[in-house]
Protein backbone atom coordinates (compact mmCIF):
# COMPACT_ATOMS: atom_id res chain seq x y z
CA UNK A 1 0.00 0.00 0.00
CA UNK A 2 1.21 3.25 -0.94
CA UNK A 3 -0.70 5.99 0.81
CA UNK A 4 -0.56 7.35 4.44
CA UNK A 5 -3.90 7.02 6.01
CA UNK A 6 -6.71 8.75 6.46
CA UNK A 7 -5.99 9.82 2.78
CA UNK A 8 -6.65 13.17 1.67
CA UNK A 9 -10.24 12.52 0.80
CA UNK A 10 -10.86 9.57 3.33
CA UNK A 11 -10.51 10.46 7.16
CA UNK A 12 -11.05 6.89 8.16
CA UNK A 13 -8.45 4.77 10.09
CA UNK A 14 -6.48 1.76 9.01
CA UNK A 15 -8.59 -1.13 9.60
CA UNK A 16 -12.12 0.91 9.46
CA UNK A 17 -12.81 -0.82 5.89
CA UNK A 18 -13.62 -4.46 5.14
CA UNK A 19 -11.92 -6.02 1.86
CA UNK A 20 -14.85 -6.19 -0.09
CA UNK A 21 -16.46 -2.52 -0.32
CA UNK A 22 -19.80 -1.94 -2.49
CA UNK A 23 -19.57 1.81 -4.09
CA UNK A 24 -23.29 3.25 -4.54
CA UNK A 25 -22.85 7.01 -6.51
CA UNK A 26 -25.04 8.88 -4.22
CA UNK A 27 -23.37 9.34 -0.10
CA UNK A 28 -27.26 8.57 0.81
CA UNK A 29 -27.41 5.62 -0.78
CA UNK A 30 -24.26 4.49 0.86
CA UNK A 31 -26.06 5.62 3.89
CA UNK A 32 -29.35 3.93 3.38
CA UNK A 33 -27.86 0.08 2.02
CA UNK A 34 -26.02 0.46 5.76
CA UNK A 35 -28.80 0.91 8.14
CA UNK A 36 -30.97 -1.38 5.94
CA UNK A 37 -28.74 -4.78 4.92
CA UNK A 38 -25.92 -4.18 7.68
CA UNK A 39 -25.78 -4.81 11.04
CA UNK A 40 -23.12 -3.32 13.39
CA UNK A 41 -22.66 -0.24 11.29
CA UNK A 42 -20.09 2.41 11.98
CA UNK A 43 -19.46 5.53 10.12
CA UNK A 44 -15.68 5.20 8.86
CA UNK A 45 -15.89 8.37 6.87
CA UNK A 46 -17.35 11.55 6.06
CA UNK A 47 -14.72 14.05 4.22
CA UNK A 48 -17.11 15.92 1.48
CA UNK A 49 -20.03 14.13 2.68
CA UNK A 50 -19.05 11.43 0.79
CA UNK A 51 -20.12 8.99 3.41
CA UNK A 52 -18.48 5.16 4.12
CA UNK A 53 -19.61 3.26 6.60
CA UNK A 54 -18.53 -0.68 7.89
CA UNK A 55 -20.98 -3.76 9.41
CA UNK A 56 -21.81 -7.13 8.69
CA UNK A 57 -24.01 -8.80 6.48
CA UNK A 58 -24.39 -12.58 7.43
CA UNK A 59 -22.06 -12.06 10.44
CA UNK A 60 -19.23 -11.17 7.44
CA UNK A 61 -17.63 -7.89 7.43
CA UNK A 62 -18.89 -5.58 4.48
CA UNK A 63 -17.70 -1.87 3.95
CA UNK A 64 -20.46 0.30 1.36
CA UNK A 65 -18.90 3.97 0.56
CA UNK A 66 -20.24 6.42 -2.03
CA UNK A 67 -18.43 6.67 -5.31
CA UNK A 68 -19.48 10.03 -6.27
CA UNK A 69 -20.32 10.58 -10.08
CA UNK A 70 -18.03 10.60 -12.85
CA UNK A 71 -14.89 8.82 -13.68
CA UNK A 72 -12.52 11.45 -12.15
CA UNK A 73 -14.75 11.03 -8.37
CA UNK A 74 -14.82 7.02 -8.67
CA UNK A 75 -10.96 6.84 -9.32
CA UNK A 76 -10.39 8.99 -6.64
CA UNK A 77 -11.90 7.22 -4.21
CA UNK A 78 -10.95 3.50 -5.62
CA UNK A 79 -7.72 4.72 -5.59
CA UNK A 80 -7.35 5.61 -1.88
CA UNK A 81 -9.38 2.39 -0.73
CA UNK A 82 -7.52 -0.15 -2.45
CA UNK A 83 -4.04 1.85 -1.55
CA UNK A 84 -4.62 3.45 1.44
CA UNK A 85 -7.05 1.28 3.33
CA UNK A 86 -5.62 -1.91 1.20
CA UNK A 87 -9.36 -2.74 0.26
CA UNK A 88 -9.24 -5.88 -2.42
CA UNK A 89 -12.68 -5.79 -4.21
CA UNK A 90 -14.90 -2.78 -5.27
CA UNK A 91 -18.08 -3.60 -6.06
CA UNK A 92 -20.21 -0.74 -7.63
CA UNK A 93 -23.97 -0.54 -7.38
CA UNK A 94 -25.41 2.14 -9.62
CA UNK A 95 -27.77 3.02 -12.23
CA UNK A 96 -27.57 3.27 -16.33
CA UNK A 97 -29.32 3.92 -18.91
CA UNK A 98 -30.07 1.23 -20.97
CA UNK A 99 -29.01 1.24 -24.98
CA UNK A 100 -30.83 -2.21 -25.81
CA UNK A 101 -34.45 -2.33 -26.71
CA UNK A 102 -35.00 -5.72 -24.89
CA UNK A 103 -33.70 -3.80 -21.46
CA UNK A 104 -36.79 -2.82 -19.24
CA UNK A 105 -36.83 -0.47 -16.28
CA UNK A 106 -35.85 -2.36 -13.30
CA UNK A 107 -33.72 -4.89 -15.33
CA UNK A 108 -30.16 -5.62 -13.88
CA UNK A 109 -26.86 -4.93 -16.08
CA UNK A 110 -23.37 -6.68 -15.08
CA UNK A 111 -20.44 -4.70 -17.06
CA UNK A 112 -18.49 -7.90 -18.26
CA UNK A 113 -16.82 -4.94 -19.74
CA UNK A 114 -17.07 -0.87 -19.96
CA UNK A 115 -16.34 1.07 -23.02
CA UNK A 116 -15.33 4.60 -22.55
CA UNK A 117 -15.17 8.30 -24.15
CA UNK A 118 -12.88 9.27 -20.74
CA UNK A 119 -9.12 10.62 -20.88
CA UNK A 120 -8.19 8.04 -18.51
CA UNK A 121 -7.49 5.76 -20.74
CA UNK A 122 -5.27 7.83 -23.14
CA UNK A 123 -3.72 9.98 -19.77
CA UNK A 124 -2.32 6.76 -17.98
CA UNK A 125 -0.47 6.15 -21.34
CA UNK A 126 -2.77 2.78 -22.03
CA UNK A 127 -4.62 4.36 -25.20
CA UNK A 128 -6.63 1.23 -26.58
CA UNK A 129 -6.76 -0.84 -23.06
CA UNK A 130 -10.03 -2.54 -22.28
CA UNK A 131 -11.28 -2.33 -18.94
CA UNK A 132 -13.16 -5.40 -17.78
CA UNK A 133 -14.59 -7.07 -14.79
CA UNK A 134 -12.47 -9.23 -12.64
CA UNK A 135 -13.66 -12.75 -13.51
CA UNK A 136 -13.99 -14.09 -10.22
CA UNK A 137 -16.21 -11.53 -9.05
CA UNK A 138 -18.60 -11.75 -12.39
CA UNK A 139 -18.42 -15.56 -12.01
CA UNK A 140 -19.09 -15.40 -8.37
CA UNK A 141 -22.07 -12.79 -8.97
CA UNK A 142 -23.79 -14.84 -11.55
CA UNK A 143 -23.49 -17.88 -9.38
CA UNK A 144 -25.32 -16.22 -6.96
CA UNK A 145 -27.77 -14.77 -9.56
CA UNK A 146 -28.83 -18.43 -10.71
CA UNK A 147 -29.14 -19.18 -6.87
CA UNK A 148 -31.74 -16.27 -6.13
CA UNK A 149 -33.22 -17.00 -9.64
CA UNK A 150 -32.64 -13.12 -10.69
CA UNK A 151 -32.53 -12.38 -14.09
CA UNK A 152 -29.15 -10.46 -14.48
CA UNK A 153 -27.97 -8.97 -18.21
CA UNK A 154 -24.01 -9.78 -18.79
CA UNK A 155 -22.46 -7.32 -21.46
CA UNK A 156 -20.57 -4.68 -22.10
CA UNK A 157 -21.49 -0.94 -20.54
CA UNK A 158 -20.10 2.39 -21.62
CA UNK A 159 -18.97 4.78 -19.20
CA UNK A 160 -19.22 7.95 -20.57
CA UNK A 161 -17.90 11.29 -18.77
CA UNK A 162 -20.87 13.16 -20.49
CA UNK A 163 -24.84 12.62 -19.11
CA UNK A 164 -25.68 15.39 -21.51
CA UNK A 165 -25.04 16.09 -24.72
CA UNK A 166 -23.05 12.82 -26.06
CA UNK A 167 -24.74 13.49 -29.57
CA UNK A 168 -26.92 11.94 -32.08
CA UNK A 169 -25.77 8.79 -33.44
CA UNK A 170 -24.51 7.81 -29.51
CA UNK A 171 -27.03 5.36 -28.60
CA UNK A 172 -27.03 4.03 -32.38
CA UNK A 173 -23.33 3.48 -32.69
CA UNK A 174 -23.33 1.85 -29.37
CA UNK A 175 -25.72 -0.52 -29.13
CA UNK A 176 -25.05 -1.54 -32.77
CA UNK A 177 -22.33 -3.33 -31.29
CA UNK A 178 -23.93 -5.14 -28.72
CA UNK A 179 -23.37 -2.31 -25.71
CA UNK A 180 -25.96 -2.39 -23.21
CA UNK A 181 -26.12 0.14 -21.29
CA UNK A 182 -24.50 3.52 -20.32
CA UNK A 183 -23.39 5.15 -17.20
CA UNK A 184 -20.06 7.29 -15.80
CA UNK A 185 -17.95 5.15 -13.67
CA UNK A 186 -17.54 1.30 -14.32
CA UNK A 187 -14.69 1.93 -16.94
CA UNK A 188 -12.69 3.89 -14.40
CA UNK A 189 -13.08 1.26 -11.44
CA UNK A 190 -11.72 -1.58 -13.51
CA UNK A 191 -8.33 0.64 -15.07
CA UNK A 192 -7.59 1.32 -11.55
CA UNK A 193 -8.34 -2.35 -10.61
CA UNK A 194 -6.53 -3.53 -13.42
CA UNK A 195 -3.53 -1.16 -12.41
CA UNK A 196 -3.31 -1.65 -9.13
CA UNK A 197 -3.83 -5.67 -9.31
CA UNK A 198 -7.39 -5.48 -7.31
CA UNK A 199 -10.36 -6.46 -8.18
CA UNK A 200 -13.94 -4.81 -9.50
CA UNK A 201 -17.21 -4.96 -11.12
CA UNK A 202 -20.00 -2.77 -11.96
CA UNK A 203 -23.41 -3.75 -11.62
CA UNK A 204 -26.41 -1.49 -12.47
CA UNK A 205 -30.08 -1.12 -12.59
CA UNK A 206 -31.78 0.01 -15.61
CA UNK A 207 -32.88 3.42 -14.32
CA UNK A 208 -34.65 4.96 -17.71
CA UNK A 209 -33.96 3.90 -21.25
CA UNK A 210 -32.49 6.01 -23.69
CA UNK A 211 -34.29 3.87 -26.71
CA UNK A 212 -37.97 4.33 -25.39
CA UNK A 213 -37.53 7.45 -23.46
CA UNK A 214 -38.72 5.47 -20.39
CA UNK A 215 -38.03 6.62 -16.36
CA UNK A 216 -38.09 5.09 -13.56
CA UNK A 217 -41.12 4.71 -11.01
CA UNK A 218 -40.19 5.02 -7.42
CA UNK A 219 -41.50 1.75 -6.85
CA UNK A 220 -39.64 0.41 -9.58
CA UNK A 221 -36.67 1.69 -8.05
CA UNK A 222 -36.90 0.02 -5.25
CA UNK A 223 -37.54 -3.34 -5.85
CA UNK A 224 -34.95 -3.38 -8.52
CA UNK A 225 -32.86 -2.21 -6.44
CA UNK A 226 -33.24 -4.22 -3.32
CA UNK A 227 -32.63 -7.30 -6.36
CA UNK A 228 -29.26 -5.83 -7.17
CA UNK A 229 -27.92 -5.29 -3.35
CA UNK A 230 -28.80 -9.22 -2.40
CA UNK A 231 -26.89 -9.63 -5.26
CA UNK A 232 -23.49 -7.82 -4.41
CA UNK A 233 -24.00 -8.71 -0.98
CA UNK A 234 -24.17 -12.50 -1.44
CA UNK A 235 -21.41 -11.79 -3.58
CA UNK A 236 -19.32 -9.62 -1.62
CA UNK A 237 -19.85 -12.52 1.44
CA UNK A 238 -18.67 -15.44 -1.09
CA UNK A 239 -15.35 -13.72 -2.17
N1 LIG B 1 -26.39 8.41 -18.88
C1 LIG B 1 -25.35 8.32 -18.08
N2 LIG B 1 -25.41 7.76 -16.88
C2 LIG B 1 -26.59 7.28 -16.47
C3 LIG B 1 -27.71 7.37 -17.27
C4 LIG B 1 -27.61 7.96 -18.53
O1 LIG B 1 -28.59 8.05 -19.28
N3 LIG B 1 -28.75 6.82 -16.57
C5 LIG B 1 -28.25 6.41 -15.39
N4 LIG B 1 -26.94 6.69 -15.33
Amino acid sequence: MSLTVPTPHINAQKGDFAKTVLMPGDPLRAKYIAETYLENVKQVTSVRNVLGFTGTYKGKEVSVMASGMGIPSISIYSYELFEGYGVENIIRVGTAGAMNKDLKIGDIVVGMGACTNSAVIKESGLKGFAPIADYNLLHTLCLVAEKHETKVKVGNLFSSDLFYGSGEDFVQKWSSVGTLAVEMEAAGLYLNAAKLGKKALAICTISDSLVTGEATTSEQRQTSFNEMMILALETAISL
